[in-house]
């Protein structure tokens, strides 16, 4: 029979074959897992100024959006005008260049009982606007890149919708009233302030003080400048993890979570399977992230390059490089970086221990 001579062929197929390779061109329309190179994914812009989005509500069964803006400094006619999502939680992140982000609570703004609050971000610096928050931003530099992640996912439909030209008024050049069905609630006499010394107007710390907030529900802007956020290290599996929350479950109420993971090289151990009851993205910043998603062959990741992650899906990563640095998102609380921090200590630097026990002199352990 045929069949019988051809199984001995089939048995010898190297088991590689049989996993899938996660790297994609684009961002797929369906949720699964996925890796994408920096740069690729769903694009939208025109002129110099481009978006791409390499998690969409569609990839991401509208857990979150990512969303990377990249182009030069925005004329200051042409910036955005003051608004409000009522759903939708809008976070900014200067990844290069510099951008300038104003908010404040709608309900502190209009009963006059708060102080709006504008910060310039260079890179590494952010700035949470929870729904129901009055913002506005503009880019400020030639290559500047704003990384937004917006939950949940799905915002985007807004930009298409847009571009396809549905929001075009022939005698206004805009329709504001076909805004709100996209979770767009203009305030056109809200006046951003113009003050700012320092890179802030407004109260709160801007590398002069802690950015370590209180766990609860935010109703304004969280501003956490470069590494001056809440830290915790993780000592598990034969490496260390800093965990830097942007913004914690907690305070998002569990609809996501936000920050940066700093991994140490594997020392002598395997990186444990990991899972997630939320879906999780990591972004690379700095080094190399080996992410093998389970039935996929593993995939090295360096700056720039994203992984996506479904919901109770086992996963491992570890760093290739020393000092591997990756912005993690998850689409609930009590994710990855929840699981990492119930498992860690209170921490201060924003380095990992360098010594692993030993001194070290030119190169040479003493
Ligand atoms: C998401 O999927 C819907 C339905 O198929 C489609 O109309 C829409 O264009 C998709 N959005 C994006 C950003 O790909
Ligand atoms: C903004 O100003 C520039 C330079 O004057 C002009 O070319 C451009 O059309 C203006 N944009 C808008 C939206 O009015
Ligand atoms: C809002 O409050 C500030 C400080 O309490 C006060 O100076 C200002 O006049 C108030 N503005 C309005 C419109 O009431
Ligand atoms: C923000 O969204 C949450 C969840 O949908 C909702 O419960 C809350 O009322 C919203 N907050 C504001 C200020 O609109
Ligand atoms: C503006 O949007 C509203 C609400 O979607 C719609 O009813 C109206 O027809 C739109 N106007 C124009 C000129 O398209
Ligand atoms: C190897 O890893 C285990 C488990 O993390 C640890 O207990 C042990 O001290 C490590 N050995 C060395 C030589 O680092």
């Amino acid at each position: 029979m045929r069949t019988s001579t051809s199984l001995p062929i089939l048995l010898t197929l190297p088991s590689l074959t049989l996993c899938a390779g996660l790297w994609l061109s684009t961002t797929p329309q369906s949720s699964f897992p996925y890796a994408l190179k920096k740069g690729a994914g769903t694009q939208l812009g025109s002129g110099e100024t481009w978006n791409t989005f390499p998690v969409t509500g569609n990839s991401s069964a509208h857990a979150f959006t990512i969303m990377n803006t990249n182009g030069p400094k925005t004329p200051d006619n042409e910036t955005v005008f003051p608004h409000v999502h009522r759903k939708t939680f809008e976070n900014f992140y200067a990844a290069k260049g510099r951008v300038q982000l104003w908010g404040q609570g709608y309900n502190g703004w209009v009963s006059n009982t708060t102080e709006q609050t504008t910060r310039v971000l260079t890179q590494g610096d952010f700035g949470g606007i929870p729904n129901g928050t009055v913002h506005k931003f503009q880019m400020l530099e030639p290559d500047t890149q704003l990384t937004g992640v917006l939950v949940p996912g799905g915002f985007e439909e807004f930009f298409f919708a847009q571009a396809d030209g549905f929001l075009n008024d022939p005698n206004t050049g805009f329709n504001f009233s076909a805004l709100p069905e996209w979770d767009v609630y203009p305030y056109l006499n809200y006046t951003p302030r113009t003050d700012v010394v320092n890179n802030k107007a407004g109260p709160g710390n801007w590398y002069d003080g802690s950015n370590v907030y209180a766990e609860e529900v935010a109703t304004g802007p969280i501003w956490v400048a470069n590494n001056y956020g809440g830290k915790w290290l993780n000592r598990e599996d034969g490496r260390y993890q800093i965990v830097a929350p942007l913004v914690t479950g907690a305070q998002s109420g569990g609809l996501f979570a936000q920050g940066h993971i700093t991994i140490s090289l594997q020392r002598n151990f395997t990186a444990p399977w990991a899972t997630s009851t939320h879906a999780t993205a990591f972004v690379v910043e700095e080094g190399q992230l080996a992410v093998t998603v389970d039935g996929y062959e593993k995939a090295s990741l360096i700056g720039g390059d994203i992984v996506f992650i479904p919901p109770e899906t086992k996963f491992t990563y570890e760093a290739e490089a020393e000092f591997t640095k990756v912005m993690y998102v998850s689409g609930g609380g009590e994710g990855l970086d929840a699981m990492l921090i119930s498992r860690a200590e209170s921490w201060t630097s924003a380095f990992y221990p360098r010594d692993q026990g030993s001194i070290f002199k030119r190169g040479v352990k003493i």
